[in-house]
């Protein structure tokens, strides 16, 4: 069992990564193998678009950080990204791993439908915004930054074992009540793949 934890926040004592720590430490007290990636400190090119991947399964830009993370992906039995919601959507720096890595996420299928690459593997996502619940939820904003990474996941096959939102963080910041959740929703998971 692995699980790998990429943080999408560039923040290393805010929300997100508060979250994320309390998951790492409950996973490490399991004696879990897990592995971290600061999405912010990565060297990645922008996607070119010039779609070759597609056709030949591999990235035509010279080797950087997005094939290195992307291995890491291939070996990992949960996945837990952490995305602060910016614009009601994911950071950009987190958009732009995904946008490298395409064609080892999901591969050309039959009749045009992409065909999933990483079934049978699960993801816990972690969010944070100023926008307080519900309207959070209501106006898209961390919903957005959700559904916009679960709608990748989910196409790659990934199926999502939880979801956390933190909402409101302008006045507030995460507490021993999210992180609880945080440490929860690790422990259920490992208990259900017999880990505990
Ligand atoms: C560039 C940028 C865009 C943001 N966009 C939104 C937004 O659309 N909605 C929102 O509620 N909060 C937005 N925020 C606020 C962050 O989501 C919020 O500060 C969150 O707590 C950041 O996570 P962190 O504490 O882990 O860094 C934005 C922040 C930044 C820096």
């Amino acid at each position: 069992m692995t699980i790998l934890i990429l943080n999408a926040s560039p923040r290393q004592q805010g929300n997100v990564s508060r979250m994320l720590l309390a998951m790492k430490e409950e996973a490490k007290n399991a004696n879990v193998q897990v592995d971290e990636v600061n999405i912010q400190d990565l060297y990645i090119r922008p996607c070119t678009g010039c779609m070759v991947c597609r056709e030949k399964s591999e990235c035509r830009l010279p080797e950087d950080d997005a094939q290195r993370v992307l291995c890491k992906i291939n070996s990992c039995n949960l996945l837990v990204i952490g995305a602060p919601c910016y614009w009601g959507n994911m950071p950009g720096t987190l958009k732009l791993l995904f946008d490298r890595i395409v064609y080892g996420l999901i591969s050309k299928g039959n009749h045009g439908f992409p065909r999933p690459l990483h079934k049978g593997k699960h993801a816990i996502l972690v969010t944070a915004c100023t926008t307080v619940f519900p309207f959070n939820w209501l106006f898209n904003q961390s919903r957005g930054t959700i559904n916009s990474i679960r709608s990748i996941l989910k196409l790659s096959g990934f199926k999502i074992a939880a979801i956390i939102e933190k909402g409101g963080t302008g006045t507030s910041l995460v507490g021993e009540k999210e992180l609880a959740h945080c440490r929860k929703a690790i422990r259920r998971f490992l208990k259900r793949h017999d880990q505990f």
